[in-house]
C-alpha cells in the first residue's frame, strides 16, 4: 500500500511535470527544499507515514529522504525513471536525495462536490531530486522532450521563456488558463460532440464553468531537478502564490501567458484520443451484440465461391495512392508473435520481400494496441511505402492509419480487415465467413445430422470479441449449424450461442478454458454426454480440450479448430480434437507481399473480390485465398508433404 503511494506520486510528479513547461532556475537542493517546506509550516512525514498523506494533504505535508530511502525503492523509482523517459540519464543507483511537498486547500470537499463546476481547488506540489552528475541536464531535458511529445507538446514550439536548455541547466515551464483551453475546446465542435457522446453530460456547460490556471515548472540545474506545479479552479490562489514565494521560484510558471499554439495541439490530442475511444466503444458494441441483430460487420454473407487462390482479377493500383515513391521499405505489422501462426506470417512476408529487394521493418506488438499504433506510426516516420497491417483491434488502428493515408502511404489489412476509415486501400484473407462454415459443415457431417436418430449435445466457444474475423467465423458456422439448433437436434445445454456468450477475450487458451470449465460443472454431470464443441481457433480449442481432460470422463466430442497449430495438430494425431481449418500463411504472406510490391511497381494490384467486405467506409479490393480443413486423414498430405511441417515436428 505504501509503496504504491509511493510510486503514485513519483508518477505524478514526473508525469505531471513533464506536462508542462520549466528562467534560469532556482537551483534548488535538498537542505533549501526542506526550508522551504519548514516556513510552509508543512507536517513531516515520514516514509512509512506515507499512507496518511490523505489527511494530511489538506493543510500540507512534506518527506525527505536520502540513499537508504532511494535503496529501499529502487525498483519502483527505475520503473518510474523509465516511464518518465529519464531511465537514459541515470538510475536509482545515482539519486543522492529525494523530497516532496503538497498542500491543497478544498481537497476534503471534492468528494461532495456535484459537478466540476463546485470543485473549488487551491493546489500546488514540489519535488526534489539529485542524481548526483552534473553535465547530465541535456540528456534529461531530451527525455523531457520525448515525454512532451507524447502529450503532443512539442519543444519547438514553445518560447525561449517557456523552455531552455543548456550543459549544466535547463526548464520547461508552461500555464493553462483553464478558461482560455476550455474556449479552445468548445471551438472544436467534433471534440465537444465526441465529449459528449462519450461521456453523456454537458460538456459546454460544465467547461463555461471552469475558472482558473494550472501552471507548471520542471527545472534542472547542475545535479539537481526541481518540479513544481499547481494551481487554483475556481478559487483564489492563495496555497499557490505562497508555495512560490516559501521555494523562491526564479519564475512563476504562471506568470507566462499560455502558449495557445501549444494548447491547440494538446487540444487535437484530446480530438483524436476522444474519437478513438468512442469509436473502439461502438466497435465493441457492435460486435458484442448478438450476431443478426446488428448487421453491422459488413459481409458476413455468404461470399459464395470468392474461389481458388489461382483465379485472379485485378483493379487498377489505388489512384488516390501515389506512394512515398522509391524508399523501398514495407512496413509489416503483426499482433502478436504468442500464436504461431502470426510469427510464421511475419516471418515469411519477410523473407519474400527481401528477397525482392525491398527493406522491411516487422514488427509484433504482444497484443498490446497502444504498442501496434506506435510500430505504425514508425513505420510512417521511417518512410515505409506500404504498410502490411494485422490489426488487434480495428478501431484503435484508424487514426494511425489516417496519419499513415496522409502521407501516402498504402495500407494493406492483412488476414483482419480494418473498419471505419477510407484508409484501408487493400484486404488480404482467408475467406473467413467459409473458415466457420468449414467448421459447421465438419460438425453436420461428422455426427451425421442429416440421418442420425435421436439429438446431439453442442458447446460453442468463439473468438475475440474485438476481432471482427471471430465475428465471421461464428456466423459461418451458425449458418451450418442454426437450422439443427432450430429443429433440435443439436442442444446447447448451456443455453449460451449468441456471439456475446460465447466469445473468448483475447482468444486466450485460459479463457476459453475458465469458462468450459464452468460449463462442464454447471450442465455436464457424469454421464451426459457432449457430444461437439464448436470451436473458432486452435487456442480456444486448446482450453476447451484442457477443460475436457481434467472433469470430463466421456469420449472426446468432435472439436472443431482453426490455424492448424503444432500442439492442435498433435491433438488431431492423438484423437482429441476432430479438426482445424487450415490457412496455409504461406499462401497468405506470398500474396500480401506480391500485393506491396505490386503497389511499389506502381502496378495493378491483384484481387478476386471486390464487393464483399465493405469496411462501413467502402468496398475494400480483397484477395481472398480458400481455407481446407485438416483431420488425422489428411494431415500428411497437407501439412508434412507439403513441408509445412516436418513429421519430426508432429510428434508427441
Ligand atoms: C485469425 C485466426 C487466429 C485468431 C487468433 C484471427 O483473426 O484469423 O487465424 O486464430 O485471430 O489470433
Amino acid at each position: 500500500m505504501k509503496k504504491k503511494v509511493l510510486s503514485v506520486l513519483l508518477v505524478l510528479v514526473m508525469l505531471a511535470g513533464v506536462l508542462t513547461g520549466c528562467s534560469k532556475t532556482s537551483g534548488m537542493n535538498k537542505d533549501k527544499f526542506v526550508k522551504a517546506c519548514e516556513k510552509l509550516k508543512l507536517t513531516e512525514l515520514e516514509i512509512d507515514e506515507m499512507d496518511e498523506i490523505e489527511e494530511n494533504v489538506e493543510d500540507g505535508f512534506y518527506f525527505a529522504g536520502d540513499e537508504d530511502l532511494i535503496a529501499d525503492k529502487s525498483k519502483i523509482i527505475d520503473t518510474y525513471l523509465k516511464i518518465a523517459k529519464l531511465s537514459k540519464a541515470f538510475d536509482s543507483d545515482d539519486i543522492v536525495s529525494i523530497a516532496f511537498a503538497a498542500k491543497c486547500a478544498g481537497y476534503d470537499d471534492i468528494k461532495e462536490s456535484e459537478g466540476p463546476e463546485d470543485v473549488e481547488l487551491d493546489g500546488a506540489f514540489a519535488f526534489q531530486m539529485d542524481f548526483g552528475q552534473k553535465d547530465k541536464a541535456e540528456d534529461v531535458m531530451d527525455g523531457i522532450a520525448k515525454l512532451l511529445k507524447q502529450v503532443n507538446i512539442k519543444t519547438k514550439k514553445l518560447t525561449p521563456k517557456e523552455y531552455y536548455v543548456s550543459k549544466n541547466e535547463g526548464y520547461i515551464r508552461f500555464h493553462i488558463d483553464l478558461e482560455k483551453f476550455a474556449r479552445i475546446i468548445l471551438d472544436d465542435d467534433d471534440l465537444t460532440d465526441s465529449l459528449k457522446d462519450l461521456y453523456d453530460v454537458d460538456i459546454e456547460d460544465t467547461m463555461e464553468d471552469l475558472k482558473g490556471d494550472i501552471a507548471v515548472s520542471v527545472e534542472i540545474k547542475g545535479s539537481n531537478i526541481f518540479i513544481f506545479a499547481g494551481g487554483a479552479v475556481n478559487s483564489e490562489k492563495k496555497v499557490y502564490k505562497d508555495f512560490v514565494k516559501a521555494f523562491g521560484l526564479a519564475t512563476d510558471p504562471m506568470s507566462l501567458p499560455m502558449n495557445e499554439e501549444v494548447a491547440d495541439d494538446m487540444t487535437e490530442l484530446i480530438v483524436s484520443y476522444a474519437k478513438y475511444i468512442s469509436k473502439a466503444r461502438d466497435a465493441k458494441k457492435r460486435l458484442t451484440d448478438p450476431i443478426g441483430g446488428t448487421g453491422g460487420t459488413g459481409g458476413t454473407g455468404s461470399t459464395g465461391g470468392t474461389g481458388s487462390t489461382g483465379g485472379t482479377g485485378s483493379t487498377g493500383g489505388n489512384p488516390d495512392n501515389k506512394g512515398i515513391q522509391g524508399s523501398g521499405k514495407v512496413g509489416i505489422s503483426m499482433p502478436t508473435k504468442d500464436l504461431m501462426r502470426w510469427a510464421q506470417d511475419g516471418d515469411r512476408m519477410k523473407k519474400e520481400l527481401e528477397a525482392m529487394g525491398y527493406t522491411v521493418d516487422l514488427r509484433y506488438a504482444g497484443n498490446q494496441v497502444t504498442v501496434q499504433v506506435q510500430q505504425i506510426q514508425d513505420m510512417i516516420e521511417i518512410g515505409c511505402e506500404v504498410i502490411v497491417v494485422a490489426a488487434i483491434e480495428s478501431s484503435s488502428v484508424i487514426q494511425v492509419l489516417e496519419n499513415a493515408k496522409a502521407q501516402g502511404v498504402t495500407v494493406i489489412a492483412y488476414d483482419r480487415l480494418i473498419y471505419g476509415t477510407e484508409a484501408v486501400d487493400y484486404y488480404v484473407s482467408f475467406d473467413n465467413y467459409m473458415v466457420g462454415q468449414l467448421q459447421g459443415k465438419y460438425i453436420v457431417e461428422a455426427l451425421d445430422l442429416d440421418n442420425a436418430n435421436g439429438s446431439f449435445n453442442i458447446e460453442i466457444t468463439a473468438g475475440d470479441p474485438t476481432d471482427n474475423n471471430a465475428a465471421l467465423f461464428y456466423q459461418g458456422a451458425m449458418d451450418a449449424i442454426k437450422p439443427y439448433i432450430d429443429s433440435g437436434k443439436l442442444k446447447v445445454l448451456s443455453g449460451q450461442k449468441d456471439f456475446k456468450d460465447v466469445a473468448t477475450d483475447s482468444w486466450k487458451t485460459d479463457n476459453a478454458q475458465a469458462r468450459a470449465e464452468n460449463i462442464l460443472a454447471a450442465y455436464y454431470p457424469s454421464g451426459t454426454n457432449i457430444d461437439a464443441w464448436l470451436c473458432s481457433n486452435d487456442s480456444t480449442a486448446c482450453g476447451v480440450i484442457n477443460a475436457l481432460d481434467k472433469y470430463y470422463k466421456g469420449n472426446y466430442p468432435v472439436i472443431t479448430g482453426q490455424d492448424c497449430d503444432i500442439l492442435s495438430v498433435k491433438h488431431i494425431i492423438a484423437g482429441k480434437q476432430a479438426m482445424s481449418v487450415f490457412k496455409d500463411t504461406r499462401t497468405l504472406a506470398s500474396q500480401a507481399a506480391k500485393m506491396a510490391s505490386q503497389v511499389m511497381n506502381g502496378q495493378k494490384v491483384d484481387v478476386n473480390d471486390t464487393d464483399t467486405y465493405n469496411n462501413g467506409k467502402k468496398d475494400i479490393s480483397s484477395y481472398l485465398c480458400s481455407p481446407v480443413f485438416v483431420t488425422v486423414d489428411n494431415y500428411k498430405t497437407i501439412l508434412v508433404d507439403s513441408g509445412y511441417y516436418t513429421q519430426d515436428a508432429l510428434d508427441y
